[in-house]
């Protein structure tokens, strides 16, 4: 395997980033994720890598489902905090105000550019990060322009 090689295409996949929430039992997780694609259009599936041994890995699979929240064109900071684990305080989390989704009652954030709530259909597990594949319910635009891209970063997540 030439691994520079590997690296550096890899890397050229085009990348949007989201925060992906989810709740279950009483736990919430909001992650800043970028393995993100549709995967069909009928019905509507989206397919997104979801690291494993992670608090957020556990809690979307105990709930079977999540919400993509779509980050806007200016949101670099509020991508950046939701790299490392953070618990809601009182209507907050990172300090970013959240309500919950219509149908599944994860977390949403209202200044972003939308969101689509997500129900699992499968997962398949076979590396670090699980493919989730999920059907899209419901989807509500926001105020904001998106999509933040990861090329506009500086960052990386992937090779
Ligand atoms: C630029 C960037 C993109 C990322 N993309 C993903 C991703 O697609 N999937 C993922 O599981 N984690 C991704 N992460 C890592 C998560 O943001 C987070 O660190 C990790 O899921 C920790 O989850 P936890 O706090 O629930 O344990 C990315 C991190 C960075 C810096």
């Amino acid at each position: 395997m030439n691994e520079e090689a590997k690296r550096k295409l890899l890397r050229m996949i085009p990348h949007a980033l989201y925060v992906l929430t989810s709740k279950a039992d009483g736990q919430t997780a909001a992650s800043t994720v970028s393995w993100v694609t549709q995967a069909s259009f009928h019905p509507p599936l989206v397919a997104v890598g979801i690291k494993k041994e992670t608090h957020t890995f556990e809690v979307t699979k105990r709930a079977q489902g999540f919400t993509l929240n779509f980050l806007g064109v200016d949101q670099k900071e509020v991508a950046q905090k939701f790299f490392k684990h953070v618990g809601p305080e009182g209507n907050q989390l990172g300090g970013e105000v959240f309500q919950e989704s219509p149908v599944l009652k994860h977390p949403i954030f209202p200044k972003m550019a939308g969101f689509v709530e997500c129900r699992i259909v499968q997962t398949v597990d076979r590396g670090d990060h699980a493919v989730v594949v999920a059907e899209v319910l419901e989807a509500e635009c926001g105020p904001l322009e998106g999509p933040l891209l990861l090329s506009t970063t500086g960052w990386n997540y992937g090779g």
